[in-house]
């Protein structure tokens, strides 16, 4: 019998990691290939395009799979469209034959104080992240339920708990979680699990993001308060995007055959489980609630002693961040 290290975890499988060119997904890519499965690369960006040398991100980790002796096909449609969506689900089925695995990785930033967002920035990053999360789980998860079997890990961010000059960024990674709670919901009682990460690895992005926002790291860190782990620090140096990886890829094996619905930490040496959101209070009131009986029992027993912790004086007003200007729209 072959060895425990030895044995191939997914061999057999096919799976799709979007935005796998580079980062967190470039490192799942590769290690789903290193467990067996054959992988559709999926990543829009060319580097040099339009230069002579110019090359396909996605191309290259093909290559890097191929090279170790793994199968891939590389794919460069947007996550952000339906038809690219289903085109990237078509060319694993051309390519392999069929999909058991979806990792939903690809993500941008289009960061900026909601007061001053606008449109465009809004809708990129939303598209990208939870419509492009949402395309192609609609056109994965068809086949998932018809062979009784599937797995999807969508990709969320602590940024998802309330990230200063990330609102479109916040929104779209927290709805994703709701969208994985709705899939998993769906979808189990065919065999289909669906769970999601909150990760954290020095990646390209984030060395981009870090060096041009305009909010410092306190304003994060006190923003997000407990949930953000704070306490822990910031990401250790040995929290590169190869360490997000090994849960990602786990999760699409038997070993995590009952875990559906849940969202997960991971960075550097750590792994967790996030609770769900819950109701940590609650008062009842036969007829309701009026104006003049929340002020007399809801202010002391619902509320207690709960200050605004999120005034983030003299750290947002800092930097290149001014006053919110009335726009004419
Ligand atoms: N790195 C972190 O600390 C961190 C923290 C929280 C969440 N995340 C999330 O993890 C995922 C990967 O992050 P990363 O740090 O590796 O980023 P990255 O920028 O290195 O990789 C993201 C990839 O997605 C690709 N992409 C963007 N738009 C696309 C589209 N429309 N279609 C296909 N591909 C597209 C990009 O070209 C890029 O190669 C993202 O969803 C990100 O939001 C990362």
């Amino acid at each position: 019998m072959a060895d425990q290290t030895e044995r191939k975890r997914l061999a057999g499988k096919v799976a799709i990691v979007t935005g796998a060119g580079r980062g967190i997904g470039r490192c799942e890519a590769l290690q789903l290939a290193a467990e067996g499965a054959k992988v559709v690369v999926n990543d829009v960006f060319i580097e040099n395009r339009g230069e002579p040398n110019e090359v396909a991100i996605a191309a290259s980790v093909a290559d890097e799979i191929r090279a170790a002796g793994g199968e891939a096909a590389a794919n460069l449609d947007s996550v952000a469209s339906m038809t690219g969506a289903e085109r990237i689900v078509n060319h694993a089925l051309r390519e392999f034959g069929r999909v058991d695995i979806l990792i939903n990785n690809a993500g941008n930033h289009r960061p900026g104080f909601t007061y001053e967002m606008n449109e465009y920035d809004w809708d990129r990053v939303i598209q990208t992240h939870l419509k492009g999360t949402f395309a192609l789980i609609r056109f994965a998860s068809p086949l998932f339920c018809r062979q009784g079997a599937g797995v999807v890990v969508n990709t969320g961010s602590e940024s998802g708990l309330g990230h200063p000059t990330m609102a479109n960024y916040s929104a779209a990674k927290e709805g994703i979680l709701g969208l994985t709670r709705s899939v998993a919901r769906e979808m189990g009682r065919f065999g289909v699990r669906c769970n999601a990460i909150r990760p954290r690895a020095v990646t390209h992005s984030v060395e981009i993001f870090t060096k041009t926002t305009s909010a410092p790291t306190q304003a994060l860190e006190r923003a997000l308060g407990r949930f953000w782990l704070g306490d822990r620090g910031h990401i250790p140096s040995n929290g590169g995007p190869e360490h997000v990886a090994p849960l990602v890829v786990w999760l699409c094996t038997d070993a995590a055959k009952n875990v559906n619905g849940r969202t997960f930490y991971v960075c550097g040496d750590e792994v967790g489980l996030f609770s769900e959101p819950e109701v940590i209070c609650s008062l009842s009131r036969a007829g309701g609630w009026t104006l003049d009986s929340l002020d007399s029992y809801a202010r002391e027993r619902l509320i207690g002693d709960l200050t605004n912790d999120f005034l983030l004086e003299g750290i947002l007003n800092c930097g290149n961040s001014s006053q919110p200007k009335l726009s004419s729209t």
